[in-house]
């Protein structure tokens, strides 16, 4: 056989396989409580109506679903997404503003496509998405990393690196941000600093790629304004692009999502897209816009809000009960996920192997940094597990916790 390796080009080859995707294989061991995965409950996927929603859809529009359709989005499903982001965001985006993606992870790589060569700078939270990390990689990104704080990133610090990168004149790319309740930390953005992001992003003309997969699932508190909106509202500027999945709103199997930005930007990622999968599924687009438009995604986000605001408390809750002294945790006000910090110096890198003994797995938390620091951090998922696994999985997760502290 020829040797592959030597003909595989660039970008494939600075792809290395993501860590979360090999824990997952071991962690779907039986007896293990995983809080390893970031997968939505499928006990409350919305089974009947879209069972009926493609019952109707086959009546009616059987021809355009079952059809290539424009490599944009359909119209249907444009003109209910405009609706919902005048209602839910106060948002007005016309629908060349809009570009319909096979959910997020394309829409990450198309952003790479557009604006990355290779070596170029792109910002990032310390910890950030892999999965962003990871194509942003496979386009030859430099990471400059941005502290996160329990209110989002740091500010002072992303104005550093952008002072630095201007002084060394850097051609940095853009801020790539996920401001609500981040995946992996669960923290989000707070108003303030959104109003200093946006003020950034104008000062040292840069994009801001705003991720926002969880936004809609808020169990409690005030939801700030979409940096999109307030770079709107501020500068009217357009240096924000907002990536939005129906994956956690409504079902990941029907790989849909949206990104918002100005037409220019639209017009370039629409000829990306076009060498990607010429379309997104026309029968995946045409169930969400019956989603949006009979109201149901009102009523069934309720529902999903309901059942992860009771698994995180009973997450927090258990780990109020069993953790051991100097271990804490974020209590995010929704999303999938929250983040723990062992007492410095130990690493939950290497009591990975020590939990699953004890049959429980969480990512670890370096691996959503890009310099592979946060080696005492590990993030937990609560969406998935049952209420009585998550009380059960912290118990021996603290089990581990509490052998590793007695044998340091
Ligand atoms: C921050 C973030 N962005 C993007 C994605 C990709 O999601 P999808 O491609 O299902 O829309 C995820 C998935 O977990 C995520 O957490």
């Amino acid at each position: 056989m020829i040797d592959i390796a030597k003909n595989i080009a660039t970008a494939p080859r600075r792809t290395k396989a993501s860590v979360i995707r090999e824990l997952l294989k071991i962690t779907t061991k039986p007896g293990v409580i995983s809080f390893a995965g970031g997968l939505p409950d499928p006990q409350h996927f919305p089974y009947e109506f879209v069972a009926e929603s493609v019952k109707e859809i086959m009546a009616k529009k059987g021809r355009v679903a079952l059809q290539y359709g424009p490599t944009d989005g359909l119209p249907e499903l444009k003109e209910e997404f405009v609706k919902f982001l005048k209602k839910h965001e106060n948002i007005d985006a016309k629908s060349e503003n809009l570009i319909v993606t096979t959910a997020s992870q394309q829409a990450l790589d198309m952003v790479g496509r557009l604006f990355i060569d290779a070596s170029d700078p792109v910002l990032v939270e310390m910890p950030s998405y892999m999965g962003g990390l990871q194509v942003f990689k496979s386009y030859g990104a430099d990471f400059i990393g941005v502290r996160l704080e329990d209110d989002g990133v740091d500010t002072a610090h992303l104005e550093r690196q952008l002072q630095w990168l201007r002084s060394q004149d850097e051609h940095y790319k853009f801020v790539y941000l996920v401001p609500d309740f981040q995946n992996p930390s669960g923290v989000t953005l707070s108003g303030e600093k959104r109003k200093k992001v946006i003020e950034l992003s104008e000062k040292y003309n840069v994009v801001i790629v705003e991720d926002s997969p969880y936004r809609q699932i808020r169990f409690e508190g005030e939801a700030p304004k979409m940096l999109y909106r307030l770079d709107k509202e501020t500068n009217n500027t357009d240096n924000v692009i907002s990536l939005f999945t129906f994956s956690k709103t409504f079902a990941p199997g029907l790989r849909l999502g949206v990104i918002l930005a100005h037409p220019q930007i639209i017009k370039k990622l629409e000829i990306l897209k076009q060498s990607l999968d010429l379309c997104t599924s026309s029968l995946s687009q045409l169930i969400a816009a019956d989603f949006l438009r009979t109201g149901f995604f009102e009523k069934h986000i309720e529902v999903v809000k309901n059942t992860y605001r009771l698994k995180k408390d009973t997450m927090v809750a258990a780990l109020e009960k069993y953790m051991p002294e100097g271990v804490t945790w974020t209590k995010p006000e929704g999303g999938l996920f929250l983040w723990v910090r062992l007492p410095e110096g130990m690493s939950a890198d290497d009591m990975f192997q020590e939990a699953l003994k004890e049959n429980v797995a969480y990512v670890i938390g370096s691996a959503f940094h890009c310099d592979g620091s946060g080696r005492n951090t590990m993030r937990l998922n609560f969406s998935y597990p049952a209420p009585a696994d998550i009380e059960e999985g912290i118990k021996r997760l603290a089990t581990a916790v509490k052998k590793r502290l007695v044998a340091k």
